[in-house]
């Protein structure tokens, strides 16, 4: 069984006005939880590994896991894709492993050098058949190893549309990460959220038929924070990005939406929830399936905020 070219799935959001939910995978109970989601909402599905991903887990099991994933749903288009790849170096390693594409992020080094290393990248994806996300402008973020600046400033990184359109004919990457307002991890806004919409917009009327990805998608949802910090957690800051905000942009030229935070925390949620309620319990299994369960029903309400359930068939 054969996974799902990237370009195919973008392509197809991009025709009919939905994006792709990109959900970050680190163990078992993560992707299964996934995959029931889609299979029971008909959804084509990226699933990305982050290079910390892959140190905690290895690339062998979270390989085998994926593989099983797609034989036992050969109704469903899955690809996957290396989440924010730092270097030539990380990207071909996973282009070597048969991922369907890969991202290089090199928004942080200057515009010359982006557009270099993400070159470099794209030739080498392209003479394999891999497609390329490439990011501009830089997004807030306090996760480990991908970085990025401080939430308070996050306005002054957005991606600049002239640049964007620069950097995708140098480059010819398959698609663009782009700083619109939000940030990674689960304290995205201190007051009010807000997406630069008008970003959004102008690069995609300046590169028609081009995809954007939008990272840091996450909404932190009100039933796990709650359980979060009614069960010992200490996130009551925690707030992510409005689903009415995703849905607009999923609507416009956004045709892959990443998400990790938030199956952290409904795994967390559920976890702690058990932990507090049986405290005897000490069988993994009674607290990583509630934990699973919980990621399913979330991300298969993502899917319908995306607009891509029902849409299997489409992208394959
Ligand atoms: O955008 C980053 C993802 O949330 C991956 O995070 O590097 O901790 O796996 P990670
Ligand atoms: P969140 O932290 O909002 O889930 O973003 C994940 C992401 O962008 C992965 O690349
Ligand atoms: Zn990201």
């Amino acid at each position: 069984m054969a996974l799902t070219g990237t370009k195919k799935m973008l392509e197809m959001a991009y025709k009919n006005g939905y994006a792709i939910g990109a959900f970050n995978v680190n163990n078992m109970e993560i992707t299964q939880g996934i995959i029931a989601a889609v299979a029971e909402e008909k959804a084509p599905l990226i699933l990305q590994v982050s290079r910390g991903a892959r140190a905690y887990a290895s690339i062998g099991y979270l390989k085998a896991i994926i593989n099983v994933a797609v034989e036992e749903n050969p109704e469903i288009p899955i690809a996957i894709h290396l989440d924010h790849g730092d270097s030539f170096e990380t990207c071909k390693q996973f282009v070597d492993d048969g991922f369907t594409s890969v991202m290089i992020d090199a928004s942080k080094q200057a515009f010359d050098e982006n557009v270099r290393v993400s070159r470099e990248v794209v030739e080498y994806a392209h003479a394999r058949d891999v497609c390329v996300e490439a990011e501009l402008g830089q997004l807030g973020g306090i996760e480990e190893d991908v970085g990025g600046v401080s939430a308070d400033d996050v306005s002054k990184y957005l991606t600049d549309p002239d640049q964007a359109v620069e950097f995708v004919e140098k480059t010819r990457c398959d698609s663009l990460a782009v700083a619109c307002g939000t940030s990674h991890g689960a304290f995205k806004f201190k007051s009010e959220p807000k997406l630069a919409f008008d970003v959004i917009e102008e690069i995609g009327r300046r590169l028609p038929g081009f995809p954007l990805v939008m990272h840091g998608s996450s909404s932190v949802l009100q039933e796990f924070k709650d359980l979060i910090n009614n069960y010992g957690g200490d996130m009551p800051d925690a707030m992510g990005v409005p689903e009415s905000a995703i849905a607009r942009a999923s609507k416009m030229a956004i045709c892959k939406v990443n998400i990790d935070t938030d199956l952290r925390m409904a795994l967390t949620a559920k976890i702690r929830e058990v932990f507090a309620k049986e405290p005897a319990e000490f069988d993994p299994r009674k607290y990583l399936g509630p934990g699973r369960e919980a990621i399913k029903d979330m991300v298969k309400h993502k899917l319908q905020i995306l607009g891509c359930a029902g849409k299997a068939s489409e992208c394959m």
